[in-house]
């Protein structure tokens, strides 16, 4: 109970103090704030760890849903609606995690002893994945909600919502990352136009072999352009789960880890609603979303190949100007061997 996440907490903490790099940066505002970015780069692994261990105590439950994938390439629409007990299992967090109103509602929380997750019953390769997040109200100092797509293994690829809590009155940070075959520090961070712990709010994936968008209520805040073309790899091959948790990261969450969760406040909640994925899903090997099958091409097609259009770029450009607190793609002082490559298509 609690062990593996001390185990995480701990790697988080350490780790990064013993990098020569933030030793040679000056200014402990800069420090910190570095720190803090680079700490959550290295906390993913951690995490997944986490959930990997945990995940494994808890046998498979398979509900009756049909499988709209059959075992060679079939392409499927699947519109998996409000169904967390069909399309999710709850991984870890003894009791912490619960399945409400009929499936859909999932909330986790978080006290001093341990946190709690899920995970998806599919694997997707692409697709277009949108859940609504209320995240934990109050004084959620020290918190992370996670919510993220990941493929399993050392090169495996992820993609990355992170909310992290803060003092009553403080902005949420939502943290974004995008790995391809084992490589993320592509890190860009948000404080929203909004309070994310009011009410629901939609927080959108979607997923193709061109990009990555990443969008709030509809409004895309990222797009991660494939460049292979450009040498990048891009997260095309290997099959994700979605995967969320909420968990203490008081080491490292708020202010670089200055604050502390304060647990006269638990338990922490946050809760979900209105999933929804029209989506590929990975089925005995195989998945394709280039097939001839009849349920394919039209209901697919809108969103296996969109991009951002002109409309969506200027609110993208909107959301960057006015509400991004970090960008991997401007820390030169953190990659003094140059930005990474895909900065400058982007
Ligand atoms: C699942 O399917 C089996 C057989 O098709 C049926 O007996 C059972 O009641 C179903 N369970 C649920 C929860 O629908
Ligand atoms: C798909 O499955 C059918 C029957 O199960 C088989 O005959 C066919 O060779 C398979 N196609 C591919 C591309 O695997
Ligand atoms: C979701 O379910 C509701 C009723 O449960 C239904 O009215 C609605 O059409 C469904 N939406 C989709 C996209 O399937
Ligand atoms: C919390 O609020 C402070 C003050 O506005 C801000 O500097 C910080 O970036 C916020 N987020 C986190 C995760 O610390
Ligand atoms: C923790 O929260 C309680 C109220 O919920 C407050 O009285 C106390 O001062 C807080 N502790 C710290 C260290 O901020
Ligand atoms: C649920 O999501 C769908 C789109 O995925 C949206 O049209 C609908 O309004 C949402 N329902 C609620 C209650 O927000
Ligand atoms: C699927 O797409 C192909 C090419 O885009 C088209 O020729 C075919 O008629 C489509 N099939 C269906 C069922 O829409």
């Amino acid at each position: 109970m609690g062990g593996p996440l001390s185990r995480s907490a701990r790697s988080r903490f350490v780790l990064p103090r013993g990098v020569p790099f933030f030793v040679l940066l000056s200014g402990t505002i800069l420090l910190l704030y570095k720190a803090d970015t680079y700490i959550s780069q290295n906390n993913i692994g951690a995490r997944n760890n986490v959930e990997a261990t945990q995940g494994r105590k808890f046998s498979r439950r398979i509900g009756n849903e049909t499988r709209h994938a059959t075992s060679n390439h079939t392409l499927s629409k699947v519109i998996s609606n409000g169904t967390f007990d069909r399309n999710f299992e709850i991984t870890w967090g003894d009791g912490r995690a619960k399945i409400l109103n009929n499936g859909e509602l999932l909330s986790l929380t978080l006290d001093k002893r341990s946190g709690s997750g899920f995970q998806s019953q599919h694997k997707y390769l692409f697709g277009k994945i949108d859940m609504q997040l209320k995240l934990v109200a109050g004084n959620s100092a020290g918190t992370v909600t996670a919510y993220y797509l990941s493929s399993e293994g050392s090169a495996h690829d992820e993609i990355d919502f992170e909310f992290l809590g803060n003092s009553s009155g403080d902005p949420y940070t939502l943290h974004t990352n995008v790995f391809s075959q084992g490589k993320g520090m592509r890190e860009q961070q948000f404080f929203l136009w909004f309070d994310p712990t009011a009410d629901f709010h939609t927080y959108s994936i979607l997923w193709n072999p061109q990009c990555i968008i990443f969008s709030v209520d509809g409004t895309p805040i990222r797009e991660f352009k494939n460049a292979e073309s450009i040498g990048v790899p891009f997260p095309k091959n290997q099959p994700m789960r979605i995967y969320s948790s909420l968990w203490n990261a008081e080491n490292w969450a708020t202010r670089g880890g200055l604050v502390k969760t304060n647990w006269s406040g638990a338990p922490f909640t946050a809760s979900y609603q209105n999933f929804s994925a029209d989506a590929c899903i990975w089925s005995s090997g195989a998945s394709s979303c280039s097939s001839s099958s009849s349920s394919s091409n039209s209901s697919t097609k809108a969103w296996f190949t969109q991009r951002l259009d002109s409309a969506g770029l200027r609110r993208l450009k909107w959301v960057q100007k006015n509400h991004m607190v970090y960008n991997y793609c401007k820390d030169t002082m953190r990659f003094p061997g140059g930005l990474a490559p895909e900065c400058k298509i982007s």
